[in-house]
């Protein structure tokens, strides 16, 4: 199937099984907004606690923050927001579509990428064992003119956004002959810069109301509770500030559900380090990112790093960790070394000190800092797209048969164990409810008696529950249930009295913690 059908469906799948729901459905919903629904917030919930308990709980010296939404306009003039945090965005006349000029750029970039992938993929299956891939890729003479054209379309476009150079970016669309995929036209207005900030009012305009914005990114409420604390929790150099919370930027082009929203929440984590070993700390934070993803078990070839070319002016090094999406890889999470450009901004323009007093040195500077920085829902979503399978079950008696499975991490499965009588008879529900009220203190548990076993299987493998504990004659004989797994189907019989000892050591947090 192809990958686009794919993400289609899951997309369906999401709102058919209560993940996630268009905002506002009832007045057609509200662009690039979504509500999570009744799974989708517990899964939240554990991608959450997966990400806050590995920064807070194994690090001593990272401590967690909860700052407010509405911050002192000043603070996105210091932060540069007002005046740089903007999109190129340009229409096409005909289709009246509008884009991003930048990400256009970087589809044409990811098909000439496609294309060179699509080569060696069929020369792997040609020549098998003997294949020299990069003996390959290096001369065969498709690839490295596409290499080619990849390098200089890269080039120019770097150069052009280093620059802030629109002409040229307008310049380079038509240059490489790129059409709206609406209208398949080249009929393209200009480039012009749009900014993602939402602005709002503070107070009653008889009191002069204050222009305020919603926060872009969640960081600044970190920067600016930098000295506090420091100060408060004696925090020595280097350490960490953690965060969770929502921001908001009104995206210029609302596309592939959850991947790009106008609201969304972030996980980021500052680290404040002594000047001078900021890339030393930025290859740290690399490096224990991408162990925290491939952790989950999705694949270590799905993941890769994408080290940035063009440099924000305040940052010395940058780089995203990217998934395989079915649309291809996107970026997941960024790292980036901010140096002392944010606390530098927020000392001149609050006129206080952003200083850290170094008992060592006997001397104050300003630290710089090395961010970690995930999008929760986009997180969801890598989350989701890895765990959609659509699974042919048909056996020799050639009897079609089939199943959608969603093979979560346990770890982060909103409902861990499904608790289901064989039938609605003879005392089962009741054996079912005792099981379920001793079990419930450690695990989300679900109980359902309607429909057949098979068909309650179905929809536990499509919500996604590892662990189904079926409930019949022989429990009420002797104590014990059929446990079956979510991925193998198999299915075990086992005491009613080690259900919680075997459950909990497949779903701890604990021992996915220890993988890092
Ligand atoms: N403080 C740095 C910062 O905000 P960013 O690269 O703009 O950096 C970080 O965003 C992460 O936030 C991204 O890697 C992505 O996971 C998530 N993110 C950014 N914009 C988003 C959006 N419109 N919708 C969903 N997630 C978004």
């Amino acid at each position: 199937m192809a990958q686009e059908d794919i993400f289609k469906k899951l997309v369906s799948h999401c709102k058919e099984y209560g993940y996630v729901f268009p905002s506002s459905e009832i007045y057609d919903g509200l662009g690039a907004v979504y509500d999570y629904g009744q799974y989708g917030v517990e899964l939240k919930n554990n991608i959450k606690k997966y990400w806050w308990d590995s920064m807070v709980l194994l690090n001593e010296n990272i401590v967690g923050l909860d700052s407010a939404i509405f911050m002192h306009p000043t603070t996105w003039k210091a932060s540069g927001h007002v005046d740089a945090f903007n999109d190129p965005l340009i229409d096409n006349r005909d289709s009246k579509k509008r884009y991003r000029a930048d990400v256009l750029i970087e589809d044409q970039l990811a098909k000439f990428e496609e294309k060179i992938e699509k080569e060696v993929e069929k020369a792997r299956a040609r020549f098998g064992d003997k294949f020299d891939e990069a003996l390959f890729r290096s001369t065969n003479p498709r690839i490295v003119e596409t290499r080619e054209k990849y390098d200089n379309l890269n080039r120019r476009f770097v150069a052009a956004l280093t620059e802030g150079n629109l002409t040229e970016l307008k310049q380079i669309i038509l240059d490489n002959e790129i059409v709206c995929p609406v209208s398949g036209t080249r009929n393209w207005t200009d480039v012009r810069q749009f900014n993602l900030m939402f602005s709002t009012e503070i107070g009653s305009t008889s009191d002069g109301a204050m222009k305020i914005f919603l926060r872009p990114e969640t960081a600044q409420g970190i920067f600016v509770n930098f000295l506090n604390v420091q100060k408060t929790g004696r925090m020595r150099l280097p350490f960490g500030i953690a965060q969770i919370g929502k921001a908001f930027r009104n995206e210029i082009v609302a596309r592939q559900f959850i991947f790009r929203m106008r609201e969304f929440e972030q996980m980021e984590m500052q680290f404040f380090v002594k000047p001078g070993t900021e890339l030393e700390w930025y290859n740290h934070w690399k490096e224990a990112r991408m162990k925290w993803h491939r952790a989950l078990g999705f694949g270590d070839d799905n993941y890769r790093f994408h080290d940035h070319d063009k440099l924000a002016h305040y940052a010395n090094a940058a780089a995203d960790i990217e998934y395989k999406f079915p649309f291809g890889f996107k970026e997941v999470e960024g790292i980036h070394s901010r140096t002392d450009f944010d606390l530098r901004q927020h000392q001149e323009y609050s006129g206080k000190k952003m200083q850290y007093f170094d008992p060592e040195k006997n001397e104050s500077y300003i630290p710089y800092v090395v961010e970690t920085s995930i999008g929760v829902d986009r997180m969801f979503l890598q989350v989701i797209a890895a765990s959609y399978y659509e699974e042919d079950l048909t056996k020799e008696d050639g009897v079609p048969d089939s199943r959608v499975v969603l093979r979560l991490p346990s770890v982060l499965a909103p409902v861990k164990l499904a608790v289901l009588p064989l039938v609605r008879k003879d005392n089962l529900p009741d054996i079912s409810r005792k099981i379920i009220d001793e079990l419930k203190f450690d695990f989300n548990c679900q109980y359902d008696e309607k429909d057949s076993i098979g068909k309650r299987y179905r929809r536990q493998d499509a919500i996604g529950t590892p662990y189904c504990i079926t409930i019949d004659y022989q429990t009420a004989e002797d104590e014990t249930v059929t446990i079956r797994y979510r991925d193998t189907m198999l299915q075990e019989r086992v005491p009613v009295s080690n259900l919680r000892a075997i459950i909990a050591d497949k779903v701890s947090l604990r021992g996915q913690l220890k993988k890092l």
